[in-house]
């Protein structure tokens, strides 16, 4: 029986106890002039928290997970299920716990100072002992935890410094968020000093009219303050002044206390430059509190922004305006170290954001890590923030647990305490997916008293009727609804909030149809607002193939293209050996797992463009600057036109000086050729300076409108040549060794396959259509082949009609599918070409992927790309690198000969080294193997992406139905 007191009293399974000698949450910031504790400690796993400690110690690097720095605990995914069955708060037996050590040498000079210990985040419960002597405890995984140690560290000595984490506890029941389970200091530890006269805290609000209010509390470490402290501070060399008021106020009411010192500094800042997320301006302040004697004890920093949040009717108001949210939802993630993300990391991650139209963030599902907000701000990006907060797994239990009461207040205000002077942050959010309970609103009721200048939103409580979410959300903020039901909502006369949507557009494997559709009813809706997209990452954890372990942070490093170095691969649940997992549904997010953008992200650009090209009207091009807050000088365009027969004319651009919201007509900058067919110009719009996220000269978006159409295609005549087929009636040609045969199957996405339609698919034989060859008619040149195609429900009859033209084959063709294959993934042509032809150059929509329900961000032009680059290198192999709207291509070899298509109309094509069985019967890339020559698909119709692995299939247009489909082809050697 241990005789530590903190073990004893077992404080990992009472979730009453939400801390012990912890220090209040504020938001002064100490980390510059720190001394930092980063670094090697010495380190044991035990297997439960009352484990003996050996003298058995291996290293650590703080912060970072002790599940991903080769020690037995690795990390387990799930979503919604707890990694164990023990119902909240009793946690199993078997509970990692790592025991982190240091000596630290107190520096002589502190003599007489205040020393807090700070410990950026443990998970899930933090035990402080120095010397063998307990000082604190502390829980929420996502939040500092500060000890006051003045007594117990001796300046001018050594003392040894014990951080215990217990990895599962009463805790764990409320951070069920959908992610993987790690343990670990997974933030920075710190040693830092104060004056015994502190701040305790600063309060900054700051006006979009120039006001400037800072409130300070004052307390001393002895508890009476000495007689005379007084504040000064001032805002880019402006100094406030005391609000005389407010000291009043104060002294009559006899609020004046000897040991809590409170101040209000005011001015107001003339001509203010305002803070938005596309003006992200921000003034320094400082505020100082003096000695009675003028001298400083104390200084704090802070970046303010001049902007007012508020929400009038149903529209969610920033600067006045009604701003649309184009969200997406962060997690604190890396590759290579988990939860442990740098400023760099970070910085990243932001810049990413930013160049591809994102203008806010909600941080999913808990604080991020303090340095995001810093950025946030600078940056620009309105941010939710939200309280680590889910108990997924037992929500409705815990909802009204008084058990958990205190947990609840303690994470959202501990949230609000530290990140509520940063302009950034919009709304306040009580956390996600844990039902809707009394514990929900004794948060809120705290939150609304203590910070009455933001809104407040939580999904649990809005989803219950959108139109009056109670006391916990001031949003309607559902998720994964479908778009009709918000324009239902917002046309139904009972809307009362803005409905802005915390989650929509599943971003698992290749998904995000329908964005565009999303994008079109938000925009033309009133009320209507916006959504954050699920999300950021894909976590894919680095893994070594083999021996199975993560890589870590002296892993292989990231080759930025999406792709896992050499005997790596991206690791999803049940990768590291756990049985109890959620698989690949951890891999959903816009970027892949080394932050390569994937296609959706050039989508969502697109939605976002600053810029937009209206309509071609007979005066000119009507263009529209679709910011709120901003004119278009930190742009500059360029105009190109693409023609059908291969030309491409480019222009520079004058654009016109548009206030938000205007429009203005130009003048069409081509004369546009009589010939060359169909013609499209597109204005590319690129940074005209050097901005924080971007270099001059980065591509913003690329609007484009069609000047003209195709003209009817005059039939080839037929030429007299012959055209070979095999017993089969499969074409035989010499840039083929595959002829081509009816494909109605895709590799699955995680679309199809988590939305049912890929098990139903199978069900019908899709993925193993047997052929037959029926007849084969040859009449003059022309060969008529009829065939059937058998799969466990019904039959496709195929007709191909190849006919020698004078450029190359026709190749004319009809498949007739059964009322059985209502909504299949395809119909089409699939062929596979000799090796070598190695470049694909078409002239269609692109240059990235695109789908027929996310094509709305790849401009029709000409495109040339490697056949090895088309393909997006998802996760969890599926459908990839398919191209909308391709009129016609070729495929080559360095001495330009190869093959081309001339399609009858745009088609979507995809090229790949995969086949699409190759693709379906892989877990993962490194047990792919790319076939030297190029799989081909034409389809005559290609089923939307939808987003069905969580939320909304794709919309009835992009349904590929039974019944006749035609399509035809023409192929020629180059
Ligand atoms: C939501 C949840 C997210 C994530 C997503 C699916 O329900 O809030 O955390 O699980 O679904 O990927
Ligand atoms: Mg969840």
């Amino acid at each position: 029986m241990t005789r530590d007191p903190l073990i004893a009293l077992r404080p990992w399974e009472s979730p009453e106890v939400t801390s012990w000698g912890r220090l209040p949450m504020c938001a002064v910031d100490r980390r510059s002039g720190a001394m930092p504790l980063d670094g090697r400690w010495r380190f044991q796993l035990l297997p439960a928290p009352d484990s003996p400690v050996t003298g058995d110690w291996a290293s650590q690097h703080v912060p970072g997970a002790w599940t991903l720095q080769d020690t037995w605990d690795l990390p387990q995914y799930t979503n919604v299920r707890m990694p164990f069955d023990t119902f909240p708060p009793a946690v199993p037996a078997a509970d990692p716990t790592g025991v982190y050590e240091r000596d630290v040498r107190i520096p002589a000079a502190w003599a007489g100072r205040r020393i807090v210990l700070q410990v950026g985040a443990a998970e899930s419960v933090l035990l402080v002992h120095v010397d063998g002597r307990p000082v604190g405890v502390s829980k929420d995984s996502h939040l500092a935890a500060e000890f006051d140690l003045s007594g117990v560290l001796r300046p001018g000595e050594r003392s040894t410094l014990r951080l215990t984490v217990v990895k599962w506890s009463d805790a764990t029941h409320l951070e069920d968020q959908d992610q993987w389970w790690h343990g670990g200091i997974t933030r920075s530890v710190l040693l830092y000093t104060t004056d015994p006269l502190h701040l305790a805290d600063v309060t900054v609000r700051a006006r979009r009219s120039g006001e400037l209010r800072v409130d300070c509390r004052v307390r001393h470490a002895a508890g009476a303050l000495p007689e005379g402290w007084y504040i000064s501070g001032e805002v880019d060399g402006r100094t406030l002044t005391q609000d005389e008021d407010f000291d009043r106020a104060n002294a009559e009411d006899e609020r004046v206390s000897a040991f809590l010192g409170e101040a209000r500094l005011l001015t107001t800042v003339p001509e203010v430059r305002t803070w938005t997320a596309e003006t992200p301006e921000l003034y320094e302040l400082t505020v100082r509190l003096h000695r009675a004697d003028g001298t400083v004890a104390d200084t704090s920093h802070h970046r303010v922004g001049f902007r007012d949040v508020e929400i009038v009717g149903r529209d969610l108001l920033v600067n006045g305006e009604r701003v649309f949210i184009r969200g997406v939802n962060r997690h604190d993630f890396h590759p290579l170290t988990g939860r442990t993300v740098t400023y760099d990391d970070m910085r990243a991650d932001l810049v990413v954001l930013k160049r591809f139209g994102f203008n806010a963030i909600r941080t999913a599902h808990y604080p991020n890590d303090p340095v995001l907000y810093d950025l946030a701000d600078e940056l620009g990006l309105y941010v939710v923030d939200e309280a680590d907060i889910e108990s997924h797994d037992h929500a409705h239990e815990i909802a009204d647990d008084p058990r958990y009461l205190n947990a609840f207040v303690d994470r959202v205000s501990r949230m609000v305490l530290r990140d509520k002077n940063h302009p950034s942050i919009i709304v306040w959010s009580l956390g996600n997916e844990s039902d809707y309970g009394a514990n929900h609103d004794a948060a809120a009721g705290w939150l609304r008293r203590h910070d009455p200048t933001r809104p407040l939103q939580y999904e649990g409580a809005a989803k219950l009727d959108w139109a009056d979410p109670g006391l916990a959300s001031d949003i309607a903020c559902p998720m994964y609804a479908p778009i009709e039901d918000c324009v239902a909502h917002a046309l139904s006369g009972k809307q009362t909030k803005p409905l802005i949507q915390c989650e929509y557009s599943h971003a698992m494997g290749n998904s995000n149809g329908t964005l565009a559709d999303h994008w079109a009813a938000i925009e033309a809706t009133p009320g209507l607002q916006g959504g954050f997209i699920w999300e950021f990452w894909d976590h894919g954890i680095l893994q070594r193939v083999s021996d199975g372990r993560p890589a870590g942070r002296a892993g292989a490093g990231l080759h930025g293209n999406g792709v896992a170095a050499p005997g790596h691969r991206w690791a999803y649940g049940g990768d590291f050996g756990e049985t109890v997992h959620d698989g690949a549904f951890i891999a959903d997010g816009v970027v892949l797992p080394d932050r390569t953008p994937k296609p959706v992200m050039y989508e969502h650009r697109e939605i976002a463009a600053p810029l937009r090209v209206e309509c071609y009207k007979h005066e000119g091009i009507v263009l529209r600057n679709h910011q709120h807050f901003r004119g278009l000088d930190w742009l500059t365009g360029r105009w190109e036109l693409a023609l059908a027969d291969g030309r491409t004319l480019s222009a520079p651009a004058v654009l016109p000086d548009l206030r938000p919201g205007e429009t203005a007509a130009v003048p069409l900058p081509f004369e546009l050729p009589r010939d060359g067919g169909e013609a499209w110009l597109t204005l590319r719009v690129s940074t005209a300076e050097d901005l924080p996220w971007a270099p001059p000269g980065t591509e913003v978006c690329a609007p484009q409108v069609r000047l003209r159409l195709a003209p009817r295609t005059v039939a080839e005549p037929a030429a007299d040549r012959p055209v070979q087929v095999d017993a089969e009636g499969l074409l035989v040609h010499p840039l083929l060794i595959a002829a081509p045969t009816l494909s109605l199957w895709r590799a699955p996405t995680d679309n199809d396959e988590l939305g049912g339609l890929a098990p139903r698919w199978r069900a019908w034989g899709l993925d193993a259509l047997v052929r037959k060859v029926v007849s084969v008619q040859r009449d003059a040149s022309r060969v008529t082949v009829l065939a059937e195609y058998a799969g466990t429900v019904g039959v496709v009859r195929h007709r191909q009609v190849f006919t020698p033209v004078e450029s190359g084959i026709l190749v004319d063709e009809q498949a007739e599918l059964p009322e059985e294959f209502d909504d299949v993934a395809r119909v089409g042509s699939v062929f596979e070409t000799v090796a070598g032809l190695d470049l694909l150059e078409w002239f269609g929509q692109g240059p990235w992927e695109s789908y027929p329900d996310r094509s709305a961000g790849a401009p029709v032009g000409h495109h040339r790309v490697p056949v090895d680059e088309l393909f997006t290198p998802y996760l969890r192999p599926q459908e990839s690198g398919g191209r909308h709207g391709v009129r016609h291509f070729t495929l080559s070899g360095p001495d330009a000969t190869g093959l081309g298509v001339v399609l009858d109309e745009p088609r979507q094509v995809s090229v790949t080294r995969y086949r699409a069985e190759d693709l379906t019967g892989a877990a993962h890339h490194d047990e792919l193997k790319p076939r030297s020559g190029c799989v081909v698909h034409i389809d005559a119709a290609h089923r939307g992406l939808g987003t069905a692995s969580c939320g909304p299939d794709t919309s009835s247009p992009y349904l590929v139905p039974p019944g006749v489909h035609r399509w035809s082809w023409t192929l020629r050697s180059l």
